[in-house]
């Protein structure tokens, strides 16, 4: 069976914890290196990523494919209208396939059923690089730059304001895994569906739903945002008028505790989720964020592939 990065909520704890630990290695190893120099340990060497993508990206495609040659290895991208699947060859016969072509596979997938297809008839490990429903490895990009800044995880107090959506949805994963307080603060009608927050809750995570965004990063560590528009979504009028008051501004950042930090997974939209002054302020942490997807998805790619 491969070992495949799906989802926080299928990881134990302790492995997470390995991956996070690896990825502050990995990352200080290679100070003062250029970036296209091959890792002194070329861990990878001769094998290869297939990257497909059924959406946009810029972060997720540009940092596996450089994690990619960092270990020594290559990366094949494509999106699902440059292969057969986007004439309606079958997710399973794509697995199959790639299988026997590549050493492992990530994808960004329209709806997180083609994920869990492809994984389930792959010979090689999946990575997710977003679905619809989660964005495991936005996250831990996101928790390596909260232990960077000197952060115990244990010990914080992270705040979600806006849409409860996929990245949302990794954050409720994780905090069953790593311990960080979660406050959710999303309009009644766009919070988190299904059972996520109960099986996340029934796992030990500390979650609050909070509505009022003020009172919700009341004192918090971190103030997290993300689009009010997901790729996918066609509503977006509605959304933009229905979000309204769920802008991460100076009177949020003020509520929070004194030195908060500002995360958001890019890309952003200054003045809608997020205003300018908090994004581009002293606060903000987001381009530490994107960098270290980069690391972060190196020590994911090892753990996959070698672990
Ligand atoms: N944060 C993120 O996943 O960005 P991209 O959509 O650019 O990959
Ligand atoms: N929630 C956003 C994240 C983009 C990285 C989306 O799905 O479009």
């Amino acid at each position: 069976m491969p070992k495949h990065f799906l989802s926080l909520a299928d990881i134990d704890a302790s492995e997470l914890r390995i991956i996070l630990d690896e990825a502050r290695r990995i990352k200080s190893a290679r100070v003062g290196r250029p970036k296209g120099h091959v890792d002194k340990d070329a861990p990878f060497s001769g094998e290869t990523l297939a990257l497909i993508f059924e959406k946009s990206s810029t972060r997720t495609r540009f940092s596996f494919d450089m994690a990619m040659r960092q270990l020594g290895g290559s990366a094949i991208t494509a999106t699902h209208s440059d292969m057969q699947l986007g004439r309606g060859e079958s997710v399973e016969d794509t697995a199959k396939v790639l299988s026997r072509f590549v050493d492992g596979i990530m994808l960004r997938a329209n709806r997180h059923e083609t994920l869990t297809t492809l994984a389930r008839h792959s010979a090689v490990p999946v990575i997710n690089g977003l679905t619809d429903y989660n964005h495991p490895c936005q996250i831990m990009a996101d928790l390596q730059t909260l232990e960077e800044r000197g952060g115990d995880l244990s010990d914080m107090t992270l705040t979600w304001v806006g849409d409860g959506n996929n990245v949302a949805v990794s954050f409720i994963n994780g905090a069953a895994k790593l311990g960080y307080k979660l406050r959710m603060s999303t309009p009644p009608d766009y919070a988190v569906q299904g059972q996520v927050i109960e099986v996340a809750r029934s796992e030990g995570a500390k979650i609050d739903l909070i509505t009022d965004p003020l009172t919700a990063c009341e004192n918090t560590d971190v103030v997290i945002a993300d689009t009010f528009v997901s790729m996918g979504h066609e509503d977006a009028d509605k959304r933009l008028s229905d979000f309204t008051g769920y802008q991460v501004n100076e009177a949020v950042m003020k509520a929070a505790a004194k030195g908060a930090i500002f995360l958001h997974c890019l890309p952003a939209h200054r003045g809608q989720e997020v205003s300018a002054a908090v994004i581009d302020g002293p606060q903000s942490a987001v381009f530490d964020e994107a960098e270290n997807r980069l690391h972060a998805q190196k020590a994911i790619i090892r753990w996959c592939f070698k672990v």
